[in-house]
């Protein structure tokens, strides 16, 4: 497979066009940023960590019937994916209060919601992804009552899938943000990235936190954490 040019970088990748119209390639960066761009930084070794980590999730769960735009991982930082067209949210799902939603209702972090909870967010980093809801969604066609159904379907599944996974690594899945994409074919696939970029991860038995918060909040050993999540993965 043939790397063609870039078309697209955003914060934490570059995706490429390949000589088979059907796959892009997405190249993973050591680029860290946070608050909308805001914080920049570099997190040394992430962009392989978060493609291995990425690509390990998205096997899991595609054994376990979801869609994803997986292909085949090409190098440490780079993987080729099916091309799709992005569906212009980010979902996102929550166990445990923390973040946003712990600030949003004034409510502690590591509160245990009495079930899950599903937010939606428009992708548009000019507007800093405002929180919108399922009419939004509908009235302005972002994507259509049944991709909804099956987003909203999907995410919920996966959530069950990773939090058990997960729980006998003593990693507790506490929220995590989704992207879906369809294909040339209309298929709604799982894509984007599953990584301690895009989910709060905190160890079960020390509540010590794995994942970008580290970066985000200055609290260190970032490097140490992401290593952490990948090496628990892979049974290291
Ligand atoms: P939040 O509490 O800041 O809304 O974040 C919820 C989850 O979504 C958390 O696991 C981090 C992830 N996330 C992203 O992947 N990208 C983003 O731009 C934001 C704001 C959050």
């Amino acid at each position: 497979m043939q790397k063609l040019e870039q078309l697209y970088e955003g914060k934490a990748k570059k995706v490429y066009a390949t000589d088979d119209p059907r796959y892009y390639i997405v190249d993973y960066k050591d680029d860290a940023t946070a608050f909308n761009g805001e914080k920049k930084g570099t997190i040394v070794g992430k962009g392989a960590i978060n493609n291995r980590v990425t690509n390990h999730l998205m096997q899991i769960l595609a054994k376990e019937g979801i869609p994803t735009h997986f292909v085949k991982e090409l190098s440490d930082r780079e993987t080729l994916v099916k091309k799709v067209t992005i569906v212009p949210l980010e979902v996102i799902v929550r166990n445990i209060v923390a973040g946003s939603l712990s600030k949003r209702i004034g409510v502690a972090e590591g509160h245990k919601l009495q079930r899950t909870v599903l937010e939606f967010s428009y992708k548009d980093d000019d507007l800093g992804d405002p929180l919108v809801n399922e009419y939004h969604i509908l009235a302005m066609g972002w994507a259509s009552e049944q991709e909804l159904k099956q987003i909203t379907d999907y995410a919920l599944r996966i959530n069950e899938i990773l939090r058990a996974y997960l729980a006998d690594l003593n990693i507790d899945l506490i929220d995590f943000k989704l992207e879906f994409g369809k294909t040339p074919e209309g298929e709604l696939v799982l894509a984007d990235e599953i990584s301690p970029d895009t989910c709060r991860f905190w160890d079960s038995r020390t509540g010590k936190k794995l994942d970008k918060d580290r970066f985000r909040r200055d609290l260190g050993d970032v490097e140490d954490a992401y290593q952490e999540i990948l090496d628990r993965l892979l049974g290291r």
